[in-house]
C-alpha cells in the first residue's frame, strides 16, 4: 500500500466485489511507448494491479513513435504516456512529445518521459523545452517514485478533464441559452407584427358594424340585430386580445420606456378604483382601499395597468356581496397588495399564471371571460420596475396578489420632463 494516495490507490488485496465496482468505472488507459519489449513487461507488472478513483488502468503498447502516433489518432482519451527518449532515431520520443502538443493540440494527456540514457536527453533542457510532465530514468521503472509519479499525474489528468468537461457545458448551456433567447425575440418581433397588422381591419369591421346597429333609416330585423351582437362583442374582444398582446409584445422586446415618478399610492390605487367602481357594484362587491397616502416611485401609466388588472382579477373571481381590499401590508415595505374572499386560484393554473405561452385563463364567478394575458404584462412591468409579482391563494377562500416595488432612490426625487414612451 502507497502511503501518500492510501484512500484511492488500491492493490491487489482488493476483493472481488471491488474488482467489479472498478471495471464497471472503466480504465485509465495508460500508453507504453518504448522499443524494448522488457520495459512494456516490467511496466505493466509494476502496474497492473493499481487502481485510482475507482478505474483500473489499461495499457496500450507502441514500440516505435511511429506507432504510437497511429495510436494515439484512434485512441483519443489516453490520459497518461510513458515515453521513451531513443527509438527509431535519437529524439523519437522528444518529436513524439512536439506531435502530441502542437500538431494534435493535445495539452491535456499527461506524458512522463522516460530514458535510458539521461545523456541523450538532459532533464532540464528537456524539462524547459518540451511540454512534459515528469522525468524518470529507466532505472526507476518499479520504484516508489515510479508508482508517484503516475497516480500523480492520473490525478491531474482527472482535474483537467473535469475542467475541461465543465468549461464545455457552460459553453453549451450559454449556446442553448442564447438560441432560446433568439427564437423567444424572433417570435414576438412576428407576433407584434401580426397583432400590429390584425388590429387595423379589426378595427374597421367593428367601425362598419356600429354603424350598421346604429342606422336608425335602415333599420335591421331583429333577428339579424342578435346576431350582428354577437359579432360586434367578438370583435371587441378579438381588438381586446390584439391590444394585450402588442402591450406585452412591447413589453418583452424592452419596447416600452418606463418612466418612473413620486406618486401618491393612495391616489394613484383610488383613481384605478374609480374606474372600476361600476364593474364591481354590478356583482356587489365592494372595493375599499386602504393604501397609504405615501410616494410610491413608479410609472403611472404602467403600474397603474398592474393594479387594475389585479383588482379586476379580484373582482372577476369573487362572489357577490363580498369585499376586494387593496392595501400596504405591514411587513412588506413599497407594496401594495390586491386582497379577494374569491375562488382562490386553481392549482393546475398556479405555476404557470406569468407565463405567456400557457393558457391560463378560466370564466370569472359571473362568466365573464378574459385573454390570460393580464398576469405575465403585469409581471413584466414589475420586473421593468426592478420588483417583484407574487401571489398567496387558497382553494375557496381567496387570493392576495403583492405587488412590491424596489425601496426607491433619493436621487430619484428629482423629476424629468417625459419623452415619448415608445422607443423607435
Ligand atoms: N384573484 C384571482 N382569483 C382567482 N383566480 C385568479 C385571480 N387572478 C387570476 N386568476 C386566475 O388566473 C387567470 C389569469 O389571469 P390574467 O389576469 O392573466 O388573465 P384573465 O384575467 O383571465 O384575462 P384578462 O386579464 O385579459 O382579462 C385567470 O383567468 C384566473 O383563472
Ligand atoms: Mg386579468
Amino acid at each position: 500500500m502507497v502511503a501518500e494516495d492510501s484512500d484511492l490507490l488500491v492493490f491487489q488485496e482488493e476483493d472481488e466485489e471491488e474488482k467489479k465496482e472498478t471495471d464497471r468505472n472503466g480504465s485509465w488507459k495508460i500508453m507504453i511507448v518504448d522499443d524494448e519489449e522488457d520495459v512494456h513487461k516490467m511496466t505493466k507488472m509494476a502496474l497492473n494491479t493499481v487502481s485510482f478513483a475507482g478505474k483500473n488502468l489499461e495499457f496500450i503498447s507502441a514500440y516505435t513513435a511511429r506507432e504510437a502516433r497511429e495510436l494515439l489518432k484512434s485512441n483519443t482519451d489516453i490520459a497518461l504516456v510513458l515515453l521513451d527518449v531513443v527509438m527509431e532515431t535519437d529524439d523519437a520520443g522528444l518529436k513524439l512529445v512536439l506531435y502530441i502538443r502542437e500538431e494534435q493540440e493535445n495539452q491535456i494527456v499527461r506524458i512522463i518521459l522516460r530514458t535510458g540514457q539521461p545523456g541523450s536527453a538532459p532533464e532540464k533542457k528537456v524539462i524547459v523545452d518540451y511540454d512534459i510532465n515528469d522525468y524518470k530514468a529507466k532505472t526507476e521503472l518499479t520504484s516508489q517514485k515510479m508508482f508517484t509519479s503516475v497516480i500523480s499525474s492520473l490525478r491531474s489528468y482527472s482535474t483537467i478533464t473535469e475542467l475541461v468537461e465543465r468549461e464545455r457545458s457552460e459553453q453549451e448551456m450559454k449556446k442553448a441559452k442564447e438560441v432560446a433567447e433568439k427564437a423567444t425575440k424572433l417570435k414576438n418581433e412576428f407576433v407584434n407584427l401580426v397583432a400590429h397588422d390584425l388590429k387595423h381591419p379589426f378595427a374597421s369591421i367593428l367601425g362598419f358594424l356600429e354603424l350598421i346597429l346604429d342606422d336608425k333609416e335602415c333599420p335591421i330585423p331583429p333577428k339579424h340585430a342578435e346576431f350582428l351582437g354577437i359579432v360586434k362583442k367578438s370583435s371587441e374582444s378579438l381588438i381586446t386580445m390584439i391590444d394585450k398582446l402588442l402591450d406585452l409584445g412591447r413589453m418583452s422586446t424592452g419596447e416600452v420606456a418606463v418612466f418612473k415618478e413620486h406618486l401618491d399610492g393612495h391616489e394613484l390605487t383610488s383613481a384605478v378604483v374609480g374606474r372600476l367602481r361600476q364593474m364591481a357594484s354590478k356583482k356587489g362587491i365592494e372595493i375599499v382601499n386602504e393604501v397609504k397616502s405615501e410616494k410610491l416611485y413608479v410609472d403611472r401609466e404602467l403600474f397603474g395597468s398592474v393594479v387594475h388588472n389585479l383588482t379586476s382579477n379580484a373582482i372577476k373571481f369573487s362572489k357577490s356581496d363580498s369585499r376586494v381590499i387593496i392595501y400596504n401590508p405591514e411587513t412588506m415595505p413599497a407594496t401594495i397588495a390586491v386582497k379577494d374572499a374569491g375562488t382562490g386560484i386553481n392549482e393546475r393554473i398556479l405555476p404557470n399564471l406569468f407565463k405567456q405561452e400557457v393558457k391560463t385563463t378560466t370564466k370569472g364567478t359571473a362568466g365573464e371571460r378574459g385573454t390570460g394575458l393580464g398576469l405575465p404584462y403585469c409581471k413584466k412591468i414589475m420586473d421593468a420596475h426592478g420588483g417583484s409579482l407574487t401571489v398567496k391563494t387558497t382553494h375557496g377562500e381567496g387570493t392576495v396578489f403583492y405587488a412590491t416595488l424596489p425601496e426607491a432612490k433619493v436621487e430619484a426625487q428629482i423629476q424629468v420632463q417625459q419623452p415619448d414612451r415608445l422607443s423607435s
